[in-house]
């Protein structure tokens, strides 16, 4: 069996880049693989975060991990500040991780752009990162596009480790949805969706409701063409769209295209909203049952222990390694 680890920021309720681009991978690989999958909320607090809101999001994450389809049998999921491994081996792997390195990082620059204050911990966010996915012994990492460049890092770092200190930890590789890895902004198809854009119309959330789905899918911005055609460089709202479709129903954009050929952009908004609330309406109806339950902090409770016996191991091997422990 293969190691799996990711993690989901808890800062705001999810979208449907979310679900498309990472969750819905989890679920499909807990079946045949040993996952580990974390509401990281020492990356959310990177930026400012309500006290209230942050800890209502993190539960709401979780349960939206379980009524995604996570089964709590099959994996560990639980809240990083709840594993204190974490903040442990990130600070020894900030150590091993240069400036030049943590400059380059894109997330970084988007995330710093126009803010008066950056904290130092937004900047140093990929070596905590790291070692999310290190204390696992992680083979594969199911993510987003945009998460490429953090991987990378985290192999560099892991490979400096093991080679300054001695082998430590598995390298792991990145796994990429074929579709659906990287879902744009309904408003400005050119830019990723984000669950912190302003504009709330740029964007699904998990829990809106079918009314809000449908009325945003048919504001979203497309061309005057009327052609449903895969075009990203001069159609990025119709091919974000037929992605969102594509990944919703399983269908191939040949297919789409045949489906809609001779067909206005009403016909084709109104599929792919009837399409989006098919897949996030189950997801909801379970959502609500457990938000309150007392089987939720249970889950997280026993996934808290759970990880924290494994991250354990692996942090006291990479403190021996490094000199940090008596003996
Ligand atoms: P975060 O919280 O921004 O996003 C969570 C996951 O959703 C994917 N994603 C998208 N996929 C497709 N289209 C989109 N528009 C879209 N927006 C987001 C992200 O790629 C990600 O997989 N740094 C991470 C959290 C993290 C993590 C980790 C991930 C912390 N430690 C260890 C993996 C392993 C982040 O900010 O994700």
């Amino acid at each position: 069996m293969k190691k799996i680890f990711s993690g989901i920021q808890p800062s705001g309720t999810l979208t449907l880049g979310n679900y498309l681009g990472a969750m819905r991978q989890f679920v499909q690989l807990q079946e045949d693989n040993h996952c580990y999958f974390c509401i990281v909320d020492q990356h959310a607090i990177t930026v400012p975060q309500d006290p209230k809101q942050l800890r209502e999001n993190s539960r709401s994450l979780a349960a939206l991990y379980i009524a995604s389809g996570l089964d709590p049998e099959k994996v560990t999921l639980f809240i990083q500040s709840e594993v204190p491994a974490h903040t442990e081996l990130g600070w020894m792997l900030q150590s091993i991780t240069y400036m030049g390195e943590l400059e380059r990082m894109t997330q970084f620059k988007d995330k710093s752009e126009g803010r008066d204050a950056v904290s130092s911990a937004l900047f140093t966010y990929p070596a905590l990162m790291a070692a999310d996915i290190l204390l696992y012994q992680t083979d594969i990492v199911p993510v987003g596009e945009d998460q490429t460049q953090h991987l990378e890092l985290t192999r560099t770092v892991a490979e400096r480790f093991n080679n300054r200190f001695g082998n430590v930890f598995v390298i792991p590789e990145i796994k990429i949805p074929e579709v659906g890895a990287r879902i744009m902004s309904l408003q400005e198809p050119t830019k990723k969706m984000s669950k912190s854009d302003e504009n709330t119309k740029s964007f699904i959330s998990m829990l809106d409701t079918p009314k809000q789905m449908e009325k945003k899918i048919k504001s979203a911005v497309t061309d005057s063409d009327g052609i449903v055609k895969f075009d990203k460089e001069n159609k990025p709202g119709v091919s974000n769209l037929m992605t969102i479709y594509a990944s919703c129903t399983g269908k191939t954009l040949e297919e789409i295209e045949a489906e809609f050929e001779g067909k206005g952009y009403g016909d084709f908004k109104g599929a792919v909203a009837n399409a989006v609330v098919d897949t996030l309406e189950p997801i909801q109806a379970r959502y609500h049952e457990l938000i309150n339950s007392e089987e939720l902090d249970k889950i997280l409770n026993n996934g808290a222990n759970k990880a924290a016996h494994f991250a354990n191991r692996t942090l006291t091997k990479a403190k021996k390694k490094m000199g940090i422990l008596r003996k």
